[in-house]
């Protein structure tokens, strides 16, 4: 038995796009969980880069992928997303299945969060969240309505569309049933058959731990469970079967869209860190906030993911800094915190307490073996560690496949 998840420790962005498509060449089944088209998975392989929205990463190696329940899927998008890689020659159509009891996203979904989201929240616009509260009104159509109930699927596009649009839509559900409706399965089921027979699985988290619906910073947060617990319900996958939750952090902390962020510098640093690191949102294009790493917010999502282990991502990216900072607590009117706050009110009234490390003004990107890392590098990985009592096992130097180093 063999089943990990990977989740995102931060605001999202971590880079666990490049993370799982490293891990999954040992894997034989990736599987997506909450979340849709407004993730942003990007991966370089010899210089080239892709980016995944809504298919796993795990594609590329011709691994077979799943869509779980938890997610909301833009069929166009999808349709979209699976012919790029087709031109690509890409083996797709025999290794991307769909669960059952995913949901559609619609054009009214768009408009909606587009005219009272975007701003307000940030979000990236895709239709995520009205698609999540139509779902807990019990009003959504799922992939199996497609199949089974083309009655029901009619009536909801009357409901919300003019005949002539209500047409189109269902020319183009007609097509994506046409292209997807043998993919449309069970994915619980054939999971559990998967597990049985001793398959390496490996569930990829979109977004990160703090734009969790229930455990982020509310309400800028996305609308689905983007922590480790998401992986079982937004599957059907049990939660005993999961052997490592692998967490990945970037070696300092960014977000996109509103919101507090305490270790935000909105100075030369972040203006470095955003242009080192290529801080732009994969799906928006939006420059992306930057600041130094949070440790009460890593240590948050050891607690509520139970990480095994982490993954470092864009280590390289803090060689240009002399000395870096890493925030251990926080302080608010004169006391010292260190659990991450429910209350964006009271978040964004807490002050980060630094400790400074030395920088190594070194460039990574080519170092392959952890020995060959400078020591101050070193002993910044190892300050993380010691602080939050979790191994770091990967730390990642720069975009490339190549440039990952096993620790
Ligand atoms: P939504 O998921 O589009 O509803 O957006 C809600 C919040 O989550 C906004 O702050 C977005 O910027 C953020 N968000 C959604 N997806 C991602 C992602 O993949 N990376 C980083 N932020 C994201």
């Amino acid at each position: 038995m063999s089943a990990i998840v990977i989740v995102g420790t931060q605001w999202g962005d971590e880079g666990k796009g490049k993370i799982v498509d490293f891990l999954s060449r040992k894997a034989d089944v990736v599987v997506r969980y909450q979340g849709g088209g407004n993730a942003g998975h990007t991966v370089i392989v010899d210089g080239e880069k892709t980016i995944f929205h809504l298919i796993p990463s795990g594609i590329l190696r011709e691994k077979t992928c799943f869509l779980g329940n938890g997610m909301v899927i833009n069929a166009e998008d999808l349709i979209k997303e699976v012919d790029f890689w087709v031109q690509k020659r890409l083996k797709i159509k025999q290794n991307l299945f769909i669960s059952d009891r995913a949901h559609l996203i619609l054009p009214h979904h768009l408009k909606k969060d587009r005219k009272k989201y975007k701003k307000k929240i940030g979000t990236t616009g895709r239709g995520i969240g009205p698609c999540y509260s139509q779902k807990a009104s019990r009003e959504g159509i799922r992939m199996a309505d497609l199949l089974f109930d083309w009655q029901k699927v009619k009536s909801i596009l009357r409901k919300n569309y003019s005949d002539k649009e209500s047409l189109k839509l269902e020319i183009l559900l007609k097509k994506f049933i046409k292209i997807f409706g043998k993919n449309i399965i069970d994915v619980s089921a054939k999971l559990h058959f998967y597990q049985k027979k001793g398959k390496k699985i490996i569930f990829e988290g979109a977004q990160g731990t703090l734009l969790d619906i229930d455990h982020g910073t509310y309400p800028f947060v996305t609308s689905s469970n983007a922590t480790a617990g998401g992986a079982c319900t937004g599957t059907g996958f049990g939660p005993l079967n999961i052997k490592k939750v692998i967490g990945v952090a970037k070696a300092y902390t960014t977000r996109v869209g509103e919101g507090p962020f305490p270790t935000e510098q909105n100075s030369k640093i972040g203006e470095k860190l955003r242009e080192k690191g290529s801080e732009y949102g994969a799906t928006t294009g939006r420059p992306r906030r930057c600041g130094w790493l949070d440790l009460v917010i890593l240590k948050f999502a050891s607690r509520v993911n139970s990480l095994t282990s982490l993954v470092i991502t864009k280590l390289d990216v803090l060689s240009c800094f002399k000395q870096i900072k890493v925030c251990l607590a926080y302080s608010y009117k004169g006391k010292v915190l260190e659990d991450f706050p429910s209350s964006v009110k009271f978040l964004q009234k807490c002050r980060p307490i630094y400790q400074n490390l030395p920088g190594w003004q070194k460039d990574l990107g080519k170092i392959k073996d952890y020995r060959k890392l400078p020591k101050e590098a070193k002993n910044y990985l190892q300050f993380i560690q010691k602080k939050l009592n979790i191994p770091i096992k990967i730390i990642s130097v720069g975009p490339d496949r190549k440039q990952t180093i096993i620790y």
